[in-house]
């Protein structure tokens, strides 16, 4: 029997257009996706994996991926438009664990979904081979506990132990049916992104031109970038990157 049900997840994605691939142990969801694609794969495609012995994270971080415990997924859209991607991916991915858990999560700009401060979900999208198609990964601490030390203090789990209420296929399914929506309609996405945002308002030490700087976040603007102002009064934008919190400031939205 594979770890993962694949029926469920096919009844709980309501959509036979979507191929699903599903492994029981993989290097890498994303990496199986691109080989796919390599090959040929034009459909709309979902890889899913019980585990992976390489997940992928920004940067080239690593994402742990024990077996029987998270998600990790990569979902092939037939969009060839790759603006707002993670942010859809986002939106998509913290409004599915709301619903499922009743759980109120962050999005933390640029990829990174929080959960009482501790970061619960990674999303990693890639351009391939092909210029048309994007691979969208996303993992997920589902009920993972265990952390390896050099992430302990920092991950989470949206579940502190396996409470049996959630099955992995039916997030799996939630996350891909609302990642599908938002692709169509990304303003949607943008405003739930800023609605979510954990950054907003606080002081961040990011890195710009090589230098590291500190300033309180203004917004995220339409494009998804980080409006930062600086101490001198200037703003700066950041369209990728890292932007890590310092203080909690006395800044509130829309004053
Ligand atoms: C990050 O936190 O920097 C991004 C993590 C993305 C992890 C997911 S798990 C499924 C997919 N396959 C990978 O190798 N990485 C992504």
């Amino acid at each position: 029997m594979p770890y993962l049900d694949t029926c469920l997840i096919k009844k709980s994605l309501n959509d036979d257009a979507i191929k699903v691939f599903s492994y029981d142990e993989t290097g890498s969801t994303n990496e199986e996706a691109k080989e796919k694609i390599k090959d040929g794969l034009t459909e709309e495609a979902l890889f899913v994996a019980d585990s992976q012995t390489m997940g992928k994270g920004r940067r080239g971080r690593s994402f742990y991926s024990p077996p029987h415990t998270g998600i990790y997924m990569s979902y092939v859209p037939v969009t060839d438009d790759p603006r707002l991607m993670t942010v859809c991916a986002a939106a998509a991915v913290a409004l599915a664990i709301d619903e499922l858990t009743h759980a109120g999560t962050m999005i933390k700009w640029v990829n990174d979904i929080y959960l009482d401060m501790k970061k619960v979900s990674g999303i990693l999208c890639e351009s391939t081979g092909d210029p048309r198609r994007y691979v969208i990964g996303i993992g997920i601490n589902l009920f993972t506990r265990d952390f390896p030390d050099d992430i302990s203090s920092l991950a989470g789990s949206v579940l502190t132990e396996d409470e049996g209420k959630i099955k992995r296929e039916e997030l799996i399914g939630l996350v891909i049916k609302k990642l599908r929506y938002f692709l169509l309609h990304r303003d949607e996405a943008i405003n739930v992104y800023r609605e979510k945002s954990l950054i907003t308002g606080k002081t961040v030490r990011f890195i710009v031109k090589d230098r590291e700087e500190t300033g309180l976040v203004r917004e995220i603007d339409n494009d998804g970038g980080l409006v930062i102002e600086k101490d001198d009064k200037s703003l700066v934008r950041l369209s990728t990157g890292e932007a890590e919190i310092v203080k909690d400031s006395l800044f509130k939205k829309g004053c």
